[in-house]
């Protein structure tokens, strides 16, 4: 089973989840538009949803495919988040943003009573850390918000390059308009303290640290089918 089979496993499995009349916010990224071309057929066979995306680009999509969007202003309070993650720990702790869409993904899982993860198995990992941690950053004063992000990890003994995320020779930019930082920390023992000295942090707007937010991982590995990790 090639990764792209992977991924349509595990979105299979959590639609399973989706009930009728549900509230959905619906993840960014190529697992959760696995899930959306999914939910999409449901959709056109009867079941009503509500979906709350979390980027422009699962916006487009949903639109493409017919998948009724609202907006967290209109639905603030949300049933089930279904998205995928760069990095998913023991304790479902997730890196996050890897498709840039960290924030609105963190606002929408918070708005929402669960978060549910979908991915293959290579996400799985013992600590989190060895996919660089995406930090959503303002642009004003980038190098001292630079500078303080190599400080707080410093503290906590973490160290390696922090890098604007490019595209197309440009810097990224985000749907709310900020920065990237990708930070190559490698392993991250103690992810609650780095999450909340970059909370403090004025220049960081969000980071891409799933903790406590995930109540479930739909995994798919090759030759071992999908497991459901609590
Ligand atoms: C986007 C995300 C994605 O969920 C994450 O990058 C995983 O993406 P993919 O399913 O393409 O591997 O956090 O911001």
């Amino acid at each position: 089973m090639d990764a792209k089979q992977l991924k349509i496993e595990a979105a299979r499995v959590a639609l399973e989840h989706v009930e009728d009349g549900m509230r959905l916010g619906i993840g960014t990224g190529s697992t959760a538009e696995e899930f959306v071309r999914l939910l999409a057929v449901k959709v056109a066979d009867g079941l009503s949803i509500i979906g709350v995306p979390t980027s422009e680009r699962t916006a487009a999509l949903c639109t493409e495919l017919g998948v009724p969007l609202s907006t967290l202003e209109e639905t603030p309070e949300l049933d089930l988040t279904i998205d995928g993650a760069d990095e998913i720990d023991p304790q479902l702790g997730l890196i996050k943003g890897g498709g840039g869409a960290l924030l609105r993904e963190k606002i929408v899982a918070a708005a929402s009573e669960k978060m549910l993860v979908i991915a293959d198995a290579s996400k799985l990992v013992d600590t989190l850390g060895k996919f660089p941690l995406p930090i959503e950053v303002n642009e004003f004063g980038l190098g001292a918000t630079k500078i303080a992000i190599a400080k707080v990890a410093a503290d906590l003994g973490l160290e390696g390059p922090l890098e604007i995320r490019m595209t197309n020779g440009k810097p990224f930019v985000t749907d709310g308009g900020h920065l990237i930082i990708d930070a190559s920390f490698g392993r991250i023992p103690d992810t609650r303290a780095l999450s909340d000295a970059l909370h403090a942090i004025p220049g960081v707007v969000e980071h891409g640290l799933f903790l406590g937010l995930a109540d479930a991982a739909v995994v798919a590995e090759a030759g071992h089918g999908v497991r459901t990790v609590r």
